[in-house]
C-alpha cells in the first residue's frame, strides 16, 4: 500500500495494469530510498515539520501528480542544482518514474508516493520555490468540481508551503479548468503572471503523456503562471 491518505477522500486511481517484473524490481529496490521520510501518517502521526537539512539549502521544487514522470525527470536533469520532490499516488506511474530515474541517473529527486495533501501537512512554511501542476485531474462534471486541485482546500495549504515570489505553473487542456484556476488561485494568495496557449509553453517545458493524449484527441493546451504573493 503506497497511498497514505487514510483520513482523506482520494478519488483517483491508485492501481492500474499489472506491473512488469522490472517495475516491481524498481519499487522493491528504489522506492524506499527515494521516498521522503516522515510524510505518511504512520511514520509521523504528530505531523512534525520535515527536517529539510538533507537538501543542504538548495532550492526546493515540487511536481504534483507527476503521472509517468517524464516532466519531473526532465526538470531534475535540466536543473541539477535544484532538489525536486515528486508526488503521485498511482503505483504504475511511480514505477514508470523509477525506471526513468535509473535511466537518466538523476540524483536530485525525492518522492512522496501518495496524496500531496499529506506532504502539505509536514512541509515547513515557505520552503518551495517552484511548483508544477501539470494536467491535474479534470473532474468535468459540475458536481465534482470541488474535487479539483484548484480549490481553496488544496491551494491554501500549497500557498503556505511556497516562498514569497515562488512560481506556480498550471497546465490544463480543459477550458473550464482554466476558468476555475484564474478564479481560485489568486484567492489563495497568488498573483496572475501570464496565460499562453498551444506552442507557447514555458521555455523548459517537456510535453507530458497526458498532454500528448489531449493533443491526439483535439484538445488544446493552456499554460498558466502565478507568483506567490508576499505576506
Ligand atoms: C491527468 S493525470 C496527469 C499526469 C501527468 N502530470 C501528465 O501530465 O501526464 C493527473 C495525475 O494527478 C495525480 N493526482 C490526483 N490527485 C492527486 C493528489 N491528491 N496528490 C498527488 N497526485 C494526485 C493522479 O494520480 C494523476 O496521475
Amino acid at each position: 500500500m503506497y497511498n497514505s491518505a487514510e483520513r482523506r477522500n482520494f478519488y483517483g486511481r491508485v492501481h492500474g495494469k499489472t506491473l512488469r517484473a522490472s517495475q516491481k524490481t524498481y519499487l522493491d529496490e528504489d522506492l524506499a530510498r527515494l521516498s521522503l521520510p516522515g510524510v505518511t501518517l504512520d511514520s509521523n502521526p504528530v505531523r512534525a515539520p520535515l527536517d529539510l537539512a538533507r537538501f543542504h539549502g538548495k532550492p526546493l521544487w515540487l511536481e504534483i501528480g507527476f503521472g509517468g514522470g517524464e516532466h519531473l525527470v526532465h526538470m531534475a536533469a535540466t536543473y541539477p542544482q535544484v532538489e525536486i520532490i515528486g508526488c503521485e499516488p498511482f503505483v504504475n506511474g511511480i514505477a514508470m518514474l523509477l525506471g526513468k530515474i535509473r535511466q537518466a541517473k538523476v540524483a536530485n529527486l525525492s518522492l512522496h508516493p501518495g496524496d500531496v495533501r499529506d506532504l502539505f501537512d509536514v512541509l515547513p512554511d515557505g520552503c518551495l520555490s517552484k511548483v508544477f501542476l501539470n494536467y491535474p485531474d479534470p473532474w468535468p462534471k459540475a458536481r465534482h468540481h470541488r474535487r479539483r486541485f484548484v480549490t481553496q482546500d488544496y491551494l491554501r495549504p500549497l500557498a503556505r508551503c511556497m516562498a514569497p515570489g515562488a512560481e506556480l505553473r498550471v497546465a490544463t487542456d480543459i477550458p473550464d479548468y482554466v476558468r476555475q484556476t484564474l478564479e481560485e488561485v489568486p484567492q489563495a494568495g497568488f498573483d496572475f503572471v501570464q496565460q499562453t496557449g498551444p506552442g507557447e509553453a514555458w521555455e523548459d517545458w517537456l510535453s507530458t503523456r497526458y498532454e500528448q493524449k489531449a493533443l491526439r484527441e483535439g484538445r488544446q493546451p493552456h499554460y498558466l503562471t502565478f507568483q506567490r504573493r508576499a505576506g
